[in-house]
Order: C-alpha cells, then sequence, then structure tokens
C-alpha cells in the first residue's frame, strides 16, 4: 500500500499487455471494483464476466447429453476464458443442498483443471483468502498495541443463510497470523475444525466481548443443520450492539460487507469511531494488487528460468 501510495507509477509496467479476468456466478460490490482498481493500477486490463445472467448456463457433469438448459461445458468455457485472460478470478458461492457437495468447490476447481492459467479465488463455498487478507492487513494497521491483541469473531444473525468463507478464512488467516482467536457463536452453529483449531470457542457471546481488541461480526449458516437461517426473532440477543462494545477493550468493529444493520449490528456500532468497515473495504485493493502482482511476477520468473 505505501509503496503504491508512494510511487505509483512504478506499478504500471507489472500488468502491462497483461488482462485478468473476473468471473461472478454470484453478487459482488467489494470484490469486483477493488479487483479492477487493483488491475488498473498494475497497468492490466480487466474484464467483467458476469456467468448468473449474461453467459450461456454451464454443465459441470462427465459423459450427460446435454439436451437440458445448460448449454455449455465448463471444460470448453473455462479453456476458452484461459485462451483470453492471463490471469481468472472467479466467485461462487454455496447452493447449501449439500454441505459435501459445496466443500467439494466443483466451480472454482473446475477453473483451476480447465482453463490452463491462475486461478484466484475471489470467494468460494469454504474460502475467501483475499477478505482474509485484507482483515489481517486491517487488524496490524488499526491495533497499536505491544501485547498479542484479543481478536473475537461473533456468529451474528441473518436473515438468509450465508457460506462459512468468511468465518473460515478469517479464522485459519487469524490463526496462522498467530493471533489471540475467540470465536463466539450459538450452539449448532459450530465451523469446520479445519479452518479453527486452535481458536477458543464459546457459546457465551458476552463473555468472550470481554476486553477484546477487535469484533469482527459475521453471520454463517449450520453446517450440521445445513442452510439453517439463524434469524432475528430467535436469536435476537446476538446483535452487535453498543452494551456488548462495551465490554471490550475499546475494540474495533470490523465487518467484510454488505451488513444488514440492526440485524447484524446496530446502526450506532457500524456508525460509530470505532468502526472499520470501509477501511476494511478500501484494503481489498491493495490485498488484490498484491496478490495480482505475485503472480504475474511468478509467471514472469518462470518463463525467464
Ligand atoms: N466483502 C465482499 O466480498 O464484498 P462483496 O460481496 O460486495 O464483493
Amino acid at each position: 500500500k505505501q509503496g503504491y501510495q508512494n510511487a505509483p507509477e512504478s506499478f504500471l509496467h507489472v500488468g502491462r499487455h497483461k488482462t485478468v479476468g473476473l468471473v461472478f456466478l454470484n453478487p459482488s460490490l467489494r470484490t469486483r471494483v477493488s479487483s479492477q482498481r487493483a488491475a488498473n493500477n498494475l497497468g492490466m486490463y480487466s474484464i467483467v464476466i458476469n456467468m448468473s445472467g449474461d453467459s450461456w448456463g454451464l454443465e459441470f457433469d462427465d459423459n450427460v447429453v446435454m439436451n437440458g438448459t445448460n448449454a455449455e461445458h465448463i471444460k470448453e468455457a473455462a479453456a476458452a476464458l484461459g485462451s483470453y485472460c492471463d490471469i481468472l478470478a472467479v466467485r461462487s458461492f454455496s447452493d447449501f443442498k449439500n454441505y459435501n457437495d459445496d466443500k467439494s468447490q466443483r466451480v472454482l476447481n473446475a477453473f483451476i483443471q480447465y482453463s490452463g492459467v491462475p486461478v484466484v479465488n475471489l470467494e468460494s463455498p469454504l474460502a475467501h483468502p483475499l477478505q482474509a487478507l485484507t482483515d489481517i492487513m486491517t487488524i496490524e494497521e488499526t491495533i497499536k498495541i505491544s501485547r498479542k491483541p484479543k481478536i473475537v469473531l461473533s456468529w451474528a444473525p441473518h436473515c438468509r443463510a450465508l457460506p462459512q468463507a468468511v468465518a473460515n478464512s478469517f479464522s485459519s488467516f487469524a490463526l496462522g497470523y498467530d493471533m489471540d482467536l475467540t470465536i463466539t457463536h450459538p450452539p449448532g452453529f459450530e465451523l469446520d475444525p479445519e479452518f479453527t483449531g486452535g481458536a477458543k470457542i464459546t457459546h457465551d457471546q458476552k463473555k468472550a466481548f470481554e476486553d477484546a481488541d477487535v469484533v469482527y461480526a459475521k453471520n454463517w449458516a449450520s453446517i450440521k443443520d445445513y442452510g439453517r437461517v439463524g434469524g432475528l426473532k430467535e436469536y435476537s440477543d446476538w446483535t452487535i450492539c453498543a452494551d456488548k462494545m462495551k465490554l471490550t477493550n475499546s475494540a474495533k468493529f470490523m465487518h467484510c460487507l454488505p451488513v444488514r444493520r440492526n440485524l447484524v449490528v446496530t446502526d450506532e456500532v457500524i456508525e460509530s469511531e470505532s468502526s472499520v468497515v470501509i477501511q476494511q473495504a478500501a484494503n481489498r485493493v491493495w490485498v488484490a494488487q498484491a496478490i495480482f502482482k505475485e503472480i504475474l511476477e511468478g509467471e514472469c520468473n518462470a518463463r525467464k528460468n
């Protein structure tokens, strides 16, 4: 970020004559625009491909007679996109029918298998790595204390089933960066221990908030009762409010956005001075830029060798 801000022109050669294809099977605001801005900063072209409405329906199964609604097989679609682009970046969410199907990350893995170019995950059923790297960056530039900060990832209510991706990636990156992580959620909303192993886990949200330096709010659907919505009525006491934030060590409030106000978090908290949600959103550019740069320079070095 600082390197770019000090000398933006020195990055423009990195992506010259290169193209990133941003493939969206689901909606996005921050990921789409921050990735395009990151590409601009590197002198790259970016093409947004909205697969949900603007493209042919994709078939993923092998050995099928394609006489249904899907007009194109992923094998041709991914290979064609790979022939136009130097990097592909793909967003494909869970569909909440079957956890093991979602866990297989079929769409992302098909692009990796068939496109022939590097693929960046813009949020899959299990992971949102660019968001998590941004979150770590935001914590590091916001919390200036000599001891390890206490980070709390708190489940919060929602009116729709949401993926575990953000919570999984935030947990595994926070633990990977050796942060003191506490996760709090109602019974039945356990995350996969593959991502949370090493975190403290409690159903007592208020206890978790005590002395926290960061409160990261996020809803995720139940894995046990797959796709179960944790909504306002049943779990209204899980909304992040000012009284709960008073239990913390003047914690920063974080959320990846978009956020449902007065369901996940009150207006008062998200608009308070402790809220760093816009700083988080802004930092998405620097992380996307760093990842694209790393890939382009890695490809360049691989060719030289
Ligand atoms: N945080 C995030 O990924 O935002 P979008 O869904 O708007 O891209």
